[in-house]
């Protein structure tokens, strides 16, 4: 019986079994932090259900129906089963994570912003964190799925959208790279007469006046980002902001008084412009997508376009290191050392380099202007992981680091094999060899995991090693002893019997393949004579 990588796959989901209920497919998908709703599987899943339909009785996927419906993603799936994410063991993180967040949720106090009734509705109580991986792993705790309003934490996306059109020297031209040590809206230039940096208010409005783009274009590149996720424009923030922006209008005319926009900008439409960008309404789990980009250098983890130039990421991360957490962005980079971007709304948009996004929302804010729960969170996420960006990786370490290490060691790989063949354990074997470990490889007495695995009378473990491994029987460990001669020793009968059957399957095979291969040779040395 020759299995394919879709069929390993398919055992490695059902766990052996011919067939596995729907819902225990989503489960196990869901484990790896894969939703059923990722854009990438969404067509897989469709197919699936709708065969539910068709069929009475509770829905099954059985090797035929997975076989149809896997289509593009075995290799998805593939590196999900055999825990390649950057996260491998995504429930026991999550499980962390819920930890973090229910300790951040007692934290009272703070005050709930409401210069515009539009973020005064909201209840003091709301909290929600989300979080999206490099590889498109998610996952939702509290308060997730309320629509909120950007406010600052879009700015470092409409830097980033401005370097990506423009180019860094263009953008800079016209904004500093420096923090600016005041409050975000204050009226005040560098030395060169610029904005202190793109984070504050005056550095974002006069970015809103360079792209050459008209507002709706550009939103439906904020769109972009987040292609298959909602996100709209609330109107009635908008006009709020209008309404109320005195500050924002004195910055616009100090910016033009100064010859801060370029030659024939609109300030006013720039004004608009910078108000409509902070009143785009998200949830978390949208918006952790979307710093999930920024984790992943630009490519959207869920839909794999790219939406952003990886130097316009880097230059974008690097001001939200600096400058992304008002007055306290030196706090900050100091005890979470991560690049993110607080918004009045109560928003904390969060990245984690090549690891993950995440979006973190609760109303009341501290005095600087920061969400008290999301900077909590933040900090006790940094203490229990090593995320911090100076947290050195390769040296003895007293925090948690949730990344896939570099399975590469063969030493690690040979000892992993042997473990799981000594404890029977089927599963990982065949997680094993959809990794493409070779599962004939042998420890330091030259034992193979079917030696083990006879050895302790594991006999499915015999079984899946022998029929879809085709591991060889005759191999001889340091001792001279067979995989048969250890099952006879130690006396499990029905394994001795599985093995005699295969080890003369086996031979007979070998010896008519060789003998197959010694008649072709000698046909094609006589038709070259
Ligand atoms: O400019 C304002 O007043 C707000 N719409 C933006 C507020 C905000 O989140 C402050 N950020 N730096």
């Amino acid at each position: 019986m020759m299995f394919s990588m879709v069929d390993l796959l398919f055992y490695t989901i059902t766990d052996g079994k011919e067939m596995i209920p729907f819902s225990q497919f989503i489960s196990a998908l869901r484990k790896t932090g894969l939703l059923p709703s990722d854009p990438r599987l969404r067509h897989g899943i469709r197919q699936m259900r709708q065969s539910a339909h068709d069929s009475s009785g509770p829905v099954m996927i059985d090797k035929k129906l997975f076989r149809r419906c896997v289509g593009n993603n075995v290799i998805l799936l593939t590196n999900a089963f055999r825990k390649h994410f950057i996260i491998p063991d995504f429930e026991q993180f999550t499980l962390q994570i819920n930890k973090i967040y229910e300790s951040a949720k007692h934290q009272e106090g703070g005050q709930v912003a409401d210069y515009i009734p539009q973020l005064a509705k909201f209840s003091p109580d709301l909290w929600g964190v989300s979080l999206c991986t490099v590889d498109g792993q998610r996952h939702n705790v509290g308060d997730t799925k309320i629509p909120f309003c950007m406010q600052s934490c879009v700015k470092p996306l409409e830097y980033a959208i401005a370097l990506h059109e423009l180019g860094s020297e263009r953008v800079h031209r016209f904004v500093g790279k420096e923090p600016s040590g005041f409050k975000f809206n204050k009226l005040s230039l560098n030395e060169e007469d610029k904005p202190h940096n793109p984070m504050v208010n005056a550095g974002a409005i006069v970015i809103s006046s360079l792209i050459k783009v008209t507002s709706k274009i550009l939103f439906k590149e904020v769109q972009l980002i987040n292609k298959y996720i909602q996100t709209r424009l609330s109107r009635c923030s908008f006009q709020s902001e209008r309404e109320t922006g005195d500050r924002n209008y004195a910055i616009g005319y100090y910016l033009k008084e100064k010859k801060c926009f370029p030659q024939n900008a609109d300030m006013m439409a720039a004004l608009d412009f910078y108000f409509q960008l902070c009143s785009i309404e998200v949830t978390c789990e949208s918006g952790s997508v979307m710093a999930a980009t920024l984790a992943n250098g630009g490519i959207c983890p869920i839909t794999g376009d790219r939406v952003l130039s990886a130097e316009a990421v880097r230059n974008t991360l690097s001001l939200m290191h600096s400058c992304g957490m008002y007055d306290f962005s030196g706090q900050f980079a100091f005890h979470v050392g991560l690049p993110a971007k607080s918004g009045v709304s109560g928003a904390v948009l969060l990245v984690v380099p090549n690891v993950m996004g995440m979006m973190c929302w609760s109303p009341p804010l501290d005095r600087l202007g920061n969400s008290v729960r999301g900077i909590h969170f933040c900090q006790d996420l940094v203490s229990y992981f090593s995320f911090h960006n100076y947290d050195n990786l390769r040296h003895f370490n007293k925090k948690h680091d949730p990344r896939r290490r570099s399975d590469d060691d063969p030493n690690k790989s040979v000892v992993n094999l042997m473990f799981a063949a000594y404890s029977g354990d089927v599963s990982a074997l065949r997680r094993f060899a959809l990794s493409a470990v070779d599962m004939e490889q042998r420890d330091y007495d030259s034992r193979t995991a079917l030696h083990v695995a006879a050895a302790e009378g594991h006999q499915e473990a015999v079984i899946f090693l022998t029929e879809i491994c085709k591991v060889n029987p005759l191999g001889k460990d340091r001792w001279g002893n067979t995989p048969l001669d250890d099952a006879m020793q130690f006396g499990h009968g029905v394994v001795v019997s599985i093995l005699q059957k295969y080890q003369n399957e086996y031979t007979e095979k070998h010896s008519s393949s060789s003998s197959e291969e010694h008649s072709a040779a000698l046909d094609s040395m006589k038709s070259s004579l």
